[in-house]
């Protein structure tokens, strides 16, 4: 097996080769003036395993390109396989045409990934199963939301979802806990980009801890909304365990001045330590990832 990463996490793949006790390999990876990309792996790699790191997370599309750029590289020596860590696989929010005349990008995305040669794909709390589906090479999904169940809170817990899309997700985080569920009904507007709005909490909050589990943050919306339904509802502190931190400038902010008492992430995507406040814990999904892949 031999180990490369792409520039969107270079932390995170250290940590993996660190774990499993294995170089980075070198790639030459260079962006000219007008944004094109080059790749290339200069040491020869035949008849090797190649794994590949790297998010899809912001800016979503060049590294999606330089992924497939890296498994085009790869595949001009005999590698056997290639296998693409990913640990947050951006495009997969889109997996079907809620209007007509929508392209499905997490179809185009597995299309991309798999025609550039990538023979397996690892990922960690995929955001749905229906963009699993696009996948003709095996997908491994790592369930993520495992590493924070040392960091639940003492006392009186439910678990909830902020939407009914991350239901399953967080019935199962529930079920392995042995903790009671609720979930929010949320609507959104398509035509308005980040909006959301929290319509009801189907459960009972009063007076618990209330731990909202998420597999993304983008602007913060969903979780600040979900946050003030519930104490609206008479949760006694909520907390939020969310898998990929896909910050925006205005996260950090939106987060740090809400209700959320605690928030713990992990390290899918880097965060700038600008964007760190001290309610944010940032957990590493390497040994998860080091075990997988071993
Ligand atoms: C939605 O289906 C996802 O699971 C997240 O809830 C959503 O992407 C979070 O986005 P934001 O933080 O912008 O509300």
């Amino acid at each position: 097996m031999k180990l490369f990463a792409g520039t969107s996490n270079p932390q995170l793949a250290q940590a993996i080769a660190e774990k499993l006790s294995l170089p980075l390999n070198p790639i030459e990876i260079v962006r000219f003036a007008d944004s094109e990309c080059r790749v290339r792996i200069a040491q020869k790699v035949d008849d090797v395993k190649a794994v590949v790191i790297q998010s899809l997370s912001n800016p979503t599309d060049n590294h999606l390109i330089e992924l497939t750029l890296i498994a085009d590289a790869l595949r001009s020596y005999e590698v056997e396989k290639i296998t693409a860590v990913i640990p947050f696989l951006g495009y997969s929010r889109q997996d079907r045409a809620h209007r007509s005349g929508e392209a499905i990008s997490a179809r185009v995305a597995a299309k991309l990934l798999q025609a550039a040669g990538i023979t397996k794909v690892m990922t960690v709390d995929l955001h749905s199963e229906a963009a699993a589906g696009f996948y003709q090479v095996p997908l491994m999904n790592l369930f993520g939301l495992s590493l924070f169940k040392e960091a639940l809170p003492k006392g009186d817990i439910v678990i909830a979802s902020p939407d009914a899309g991350g239901m399953k997700r967080a019935q199962k985080f529930a079920h392995e806990m042995g903790l009671p569920l609720c979930f929010i009904e949320k609507k959104r507007d398509l035509d308005k980009m980040h909006q959301t709005d929290v319509v009801r909490v189907v459960g009972d909050v009063r007076d618990k801890t209330t731990v909202i589990v998420d597999d993304i943050v983008t602007s913060g919306g969903t979780l600040v909304k979900a946050a003030y339904l519930l104490k609206e509802h008479g949760a006694k502190a909520v907390w939020a365990f969310v898998t990929h931190p896909d910050f925006v400038a205005t996260t950090a902010t939106i987060l740090m001045d809400s209700p959320i008492e605690k928030i713990f992430t992990t390290d899918t995507i880097p965060v700038p330590n600008e964007w760190k406040f001290p309610k944010l814990t940032i957990l590493s999904v390497a040994p998860l990832i080091a075990d997988a892949l071993q």
